[in-house]
């Protein structure tokens, strides 16, 4: 299988020469495209020889002493001759110009001409990562079908500290790889996945609410849809564009959550609540803004339903999967919820960490099971944690099967 690696211009480019090797490691033919930026790092020479095959250093011809170029449409060549479009370090630049459609060099050209699976390995200064611009690019990326191989937290080559740094080849090839080699192991299955926090209304301009950012919850989605399944995404209000293919059924408060699990519960054969649902509200709402007349004023709160719960108890034949979000006991605290509610599995993560829990883009999770045990999951993107979670939940599958027959 052939593959194109877009190199952009980052520091984290030198990786990207262990990345082409990583890929042909695995019997992929890599032909690498190279932006003006990414040549000051790293010489094409370098991949040429890694790769053995002619390097793209830009769109026409006259443009570069070493352009490659056969043909003055090579793009559309090279998009058709291709399987899979990976680019690391995508850098904020080519997200941005990716999420457009904008089109000034030989990769962001071949981006619009490719219609394969496309894999983005983002690497940039932490600012630059957690900027809203780059957020929303990214949100419009991963909306479109592309993986996204999430950067790690770590020590920047500006000298700052947090996310960036581009994930390490061997994960980028793992991704390529499985974008190339798609699982469909949860086709048939229907899953509703409830993401996301719940607003509580406390007048017509104010509500109670969480942190919840719903990464976890579209994470899940998004990896339900890779391996074949339908998925029945019920959200709170969050900033995060569904992946393509999900069928999304948005809701403000619990009580709306609720009926949206009740109603599409019918056809779910996997139920996984990993939403932020408040757990008190305001059962009569007034109509009016409420008035800054007293010095103080206290606030009554009625529990909402436990939606969890519910399920619960009427799961049927259903796998049942909840989160608990703590910030001690954390395994005492699943196993807890995992026989109150009913459930199958529970996910418990601490919410008082850095860089885990609510809205960053990584976790570390410990699963309880039913039968007393924990499967604790290794720190990592919410997304590779997805896959790894419908793994035990396949496993938990097949158990029930050997017990029926
Ligand atoms: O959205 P992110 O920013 O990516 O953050 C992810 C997360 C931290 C929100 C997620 O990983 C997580 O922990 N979700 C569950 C949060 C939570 O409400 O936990 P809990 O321990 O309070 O609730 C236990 C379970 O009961 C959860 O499955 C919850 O969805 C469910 N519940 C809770 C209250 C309620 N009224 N009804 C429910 O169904």
């Amino acid at each position: 299988m052939n593959v194109v690696l877009g190199v952009g211009g980052g520091i984290a480019a030198y990786k990207s020469c262990e990345l082409a090797r990583a890929l042909m490691q695995r019997g992929l033919s890599v032909r690498v495209a190279m932006t003006s930026g990414a040549q000051e790092f790293v010489r094409p020479l370098t991949f040429a020889s890694l790769t053995g095959q002619k390097v793209i250093t830009g769109l026409f011809a006259s443009a570069s002493p070493e352009a490659t170029l056969s043909s003055a449409v090579e793009h559309i060549g090279v998009a058709q001759e291709n399987q899979l479009l990976a680019v690391a370090p995508a850098t904020a630049d080519l997200l941005g110009k990716f999420a457009h459609g904008l089109a000034d060099d030989f990769l962001t050209t071949l981006y619009l001409a490719f219609r394969g699976p496309v894999v983005l390995a983002p690497a940039m200064n932490t600012h630059m990562w957690q900027h809203a611009a780059t957020q929303a690019n990214l949100a419009a990326l991963r909306a479109r079908g592309h993986r996204i191989v999430e950067p790690g937290d770590g020590y920047l080559a500006c000298g700052s500290v947090g996310p960036g740094r581009m994930a390490e080849p061997e994960a980028i090839a793992e991704a390529v790889w499985a974008e190339l080699n798609p699982r469909r192991d949860l086709e048939g299955e229907t899953v509703l996945i409830t993401a996301g926090p719940t607003q509580e209304p406390l007048d017509p301009v104010r509500y109670i609410s969480n942190r919840s950012s719903g990464k976890m919850g579209y994470a899940l989605a998004e990896a339900a849809l890779q391996r074949g399944a339908r998925v029945i995404l019920v959200s709170g209000p969050v900033r995060l564009d569904p992946p393509q293919g999900a069928a999304l059924v948005p809701v403000r408060t619990a009580i709306e959550m609720r009926q949206a699990v009740f109603d599409h519960l019918d056809p779910a054969t996997i139920v996984i609540k990993s939403a932020a649902v408040a757990d008190f509200h305001l059962a009569s709402v007034p109509s009016h803004k409420v008035k800054k007349t007293a010095a103080r004023i206290s606030l009554e709160l009625d529990p909402t339903p436990d939606i969890l719960s519910e399920v619960g108890r009427r799961k049927g034949d259903r796998l049942l999967i909840g989160f608990a979000a703590e910030t001690e006991n954390l395994k005492a605290e699943a196993r807890r919820k995992l026989e109150t509610k009913n459930a199958d599995m529970i996910v418990g993560n601490l919410v008082n960490q850095s860089g885990t829990g609510f809205e960053s883009d990584q976790n570390e999770v410990v699963l309880a099971l039913r039968t007393g045990d924990f499967v604790e999951l290794p720190r990592a993107s919410k997304r590779e944690l997805a896959d790894l979670i419908f793994d035990q939940i396949l496993k938990l599958r097949l158990a029930r099967y050997a017990t029926q027959s």
